[in-house]
């Protein structure tokens, strides 16, 4: 009979135990985090100003240079905002929609971009740009690179709020395989460095309901564009 050491209840246990709480941080990369519920604490704060933004600069679907229009809506804060159009992508100082500035970025999504950066090990960070998208259940993001950034020493940090996602962790070529990442309300994912320029996205959202944000998926990413 094959003795099988080490294999007995108590294992199965401790494995038991691993799979119900998954560590707090998860490393995706080089220089790649996942911070599980690191915006928790934050979130009484986060939410009202998250509205305030959303009163001065809506959620807009906007048109990629190739005549797509996209599934996720999205706004900004901050100093600049990410656009797209026919004429190409860009970052504005002008919020296309109303000629105006586009909303400050609230202290609390300051706090909380510099506190992951930290915590991922990039020291610094000071985001000029808070892009802000909504996804309902059957949006989408299709693999893609951040790039319009001026300079890639800084990281992106990513808070997931609402339901859940499948975001999309590739590599440096659009066909390189990706790593499957479920990420939940609270969720940070912050990538730099060598990672920086690695293809991303997010898969069809699932139809599910969020007890603060209802039917939808809202993600920031920081950034400095400037
Ligand atoms: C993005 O890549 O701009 C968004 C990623 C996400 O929604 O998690
Ligand atoms: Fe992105």
């Amino acid at each position: 009979m094959i003795q099988r050491k080490g294999i007995t209840p108590a294992t199965f246990d401790l494995f038991a135990d691993e799979a119900a709480q998954p560590p707090a941080t998860e490393q995706i990369g080089p220089r790649s985090w996942v911070l599980r519920g690191f915006a928790l604490p934050l979130m009484a704060r986060l939410l009202p100003a998250l509205e305030a933004v959303l009163n001065q600069a809506p959620f807009r679907h906007m048109v990629t240079p190739g005549g797509y229009t996209m599934s996720v809506a999205l706004t900004s804060c901050g100093q600049y905002g990410w656009t797209t159009d026919r004429s190409g992508y860009k970052y504005s100082p002008v919020d296309p929609a109303t000629g105006q500035p586009w909303p400050d970025m609230p202290e609390v999504f300051l706090e909380l971009a510099r506190a992951a950066a930290e915590a991922a090990g990039f020291h610094g960070f000071e985001p000029d740009a808070c892009l802000i998208n909504r996804y309902i259940p059957g949006a989408k993001m299709s693999l893609h690179q951040d790039k319009d950034e001026r300079d890639h020493g800084w990281p992106v940090v990513s808070v997931s709020l609402g339901i859940p996602a499948m975001f999309l962790f590739g590599g440096h070529a659009r066909s390189d395989g990706t790593q499957r990442v479920p990420l939940f309300h609270g969720d940070v994912v912050v990538w730099g460095g060598e990672d920086r320029l690695r293809y991303h996205g997010v898969m069809p959202i699932r139809q599910a309901e969020h007890p603060q944000l209802g039917e939808q998926r809202i993600n920031f990413t920081f950034r400095k564009a400037r």
